[in-house]
């Protein structure tokens, strides 16, 4: 199938009001009506822009005589302007509002969808305040009421939420939920260790530490959607790994009647989208570590003002991201490397971050070698591409029947820890690139392996059958 048939895939947003949330929706709308708007800032200023996919490299066609840039045509990948776009938000804020507030895309472009977004619809969320920082507490008010909930009825509403918005939708495709909700702090859950411990605590208990984000991954599972933890915070663990899986699901229907649960493929990835100066970092430090150089202090900071950075003013939230933050570099064993990281907030800037990175190696006979990069670029601008992406994988992957542990390793690149079977991959960004290579060539010459077998079994049922002579099947074989 090709990505312009019709697959539809559904890309539910769990903060879909959020600065994310709202600037990916924003250009879904501008590309569904191809619009075109004026820039507002400099550089670029007076520039007429159309919608484009940048930074999406599921959307972009290869470039140059030896590829590289995108995917598009390459593979069968779903089209992102197709696909339906939803989610939930604990904040009422109408959606096109919400992009008019956080600055983060030009005026003349919000000016144009705000209206039409204004009138999207923004689903409940599960909300525990416990799990987020204090600053986000007076505007949760658009909140699923679960007082009188259990945690498997909070989930069995998910679920339903999820296969309202695919029937409404007509989603032909697969469907992945995407946490881009704020950083959750994290959950004392390190004795769930199976997924039959933790469908028995969500059916059975109140007094355990579930944060908002593990039902949404439980719902997603248990409709046989992927789900993307695109923040900080420790969703993932063995537990969920296990609900995804395939064979699990399927033998859970025996186990579990009450547990109705779909048996399409869905895949659980994380942790926190690896979008701009994380990212940079991986590739940098790899090139370093390729020129034989010994990276021995990385001085990172990165000031920003929107509301992401506000939530990590909560020094419980920002222990989750410091974290990540700080292991991005652990499989690479550096034990001499000093890597600090320090993060600012500073309104003024809103979405727009800025980042300096200082990279002093040692090199020949100890000499010092120091690089520094600063990168400036709306935070927004850099995620959303890799949520679109990650949604687009997830269907193709989901179409080829692909196991877990591979599509884990493909899409590494996306996260900064990545987990599941991609847990300890080099982090190196090129490295990553060609994994994600590699397992697509797999995938896809398994397929043609598939197909090839197929087309061989029918030609030697119709020779058996005397429909077909030994030389016709000959013949059809050379042109399959
Ligand atoms: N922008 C980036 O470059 C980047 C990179 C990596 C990770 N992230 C992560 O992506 C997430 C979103 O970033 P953002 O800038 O859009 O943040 P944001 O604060 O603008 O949006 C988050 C939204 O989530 C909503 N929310 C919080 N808890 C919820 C719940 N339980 N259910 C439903 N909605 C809920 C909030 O009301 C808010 O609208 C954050 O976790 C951030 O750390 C962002």
């Amino acid at each position: 199938m090709s990505g312009s048939d019709s697959n539809k895939i559904g890309i539910l947003i769990v903060g879909l009001g959020g600065n994310n949330g709202v600037t990916l929706l924003a250009g879904h709308t501008a590309a569904k009506h191809g619009l075109s708007w004026e820039s507002g800032g400099c550089p670029g200023k007076g520039r007429v822009s159309a919608p484009n996919w940048g930074g999406c490299i599921t959307q972009l066609p290869p470039k140059g005589v030896h590829g590289g840039v995108g995917f598009q045509g390459v593979y069968d990948l779903a089209s992102a302007q197709e696909a339906a776009v939803g989610g939930w938000d604990i904040r009422p804020t109408p959606l096109g509002d919400a992009l008019y507030e956080c600055r983060v895309l030009d005026y003349d472009l919000v000016r144009q969808v705000r209206e039409e977004m204004n009138s999207m619809e923004i689903k409940k969320g599960i909300y525990n305040s416990t799990f987020l920082g204090e600053t986000q507490h007076a505007t949760a008010t658009h909140i699923v009421d679960t007082a009188s909930l259990s945690f498997w009825q909070q989930v069995e509403h998910i679920r339903k939420d999820i296969r309202d918005f695919n029937a409404a939708q007509q989603v032909t495709g697969h469907t992945t939920v995407i946490w881009s909700a704020s950083v959750e702090r994290p959950a004392d859950v390190a004795h769930i260790q199976t997924a039959q411990q933790l469908l028995k605590i969500l059916k059975d208990t109140a007094a355990q530490d579930i944060s908002p984000s593990m039902i949404y991954a439980t719902a997603a599972a248990l409709e046989g959607c992927s789900f993307v933890n695109g923040g900080s915070q420790n969703t993932l663990g063995p537990a969920l790994n296990f609900l995804f899986e395939l064979s699990f699901r399927t033998t859970l229907l025996e186990q579990e009647p009450d547990t109705a649960t779909s048996t399409k493929p869905a895949y659980l990835l994380g942790t926190d989208f690896k979008a701009g100066q994380t990212k940079f970092k991986t590739a940098a430090v790899e090139y370093i570590r390729a020129l034989g150089l010994t990276p021995r202090v990385i001085a990172s900071s990165n000031h920003l003002g929107n509301n992401d950075m506000l939530n990590l003013t909560s020094q419980t939230t920002l222990n989750a991201k410091m974290r990540v933050k700080h292991s991005i570099f652990g499989p690479w064993n550096e034990q001499d490397l000093d890597h600090q990281v320090k993060v600012m907030y500073v309104p003024f800037m809103g979405d727009e971050k800025r980042d300096v990175v200082e990279y002093t190696s040692t090199a020949f006979l100890h000499q010092e070698h120091t690089m520094l990069t600063y990168t400036r670029c709306m935070d927004s601008v850099l995620c959303v591409p890799l949520m679109i992406d990650s949604a687009v994988w997830c269907d193709f992957f989901a179409r080829h029947n692909t196991a877990s542990n591979p599509v884990a390793k493909a899409t590494a690149y996306l996260f900064k820890i990545p987990e599941g079977g991609a847990q300890g991959v080099d982090p190196g960004f090129h490295h990553q690139m060609e994994t994600l290579r590699t397992v697509l060539k797999q995938v896809t010459n398994a397929a043609a392996t598939d197909d090839k077998k197929g087309v061989d079994e029918l030609l030697l049922k119709g020779l058996a059958a005397g429909i077909l002579s030994q030389e016709q099947v000959n013949q059809l074989k050379a042109l399959a």
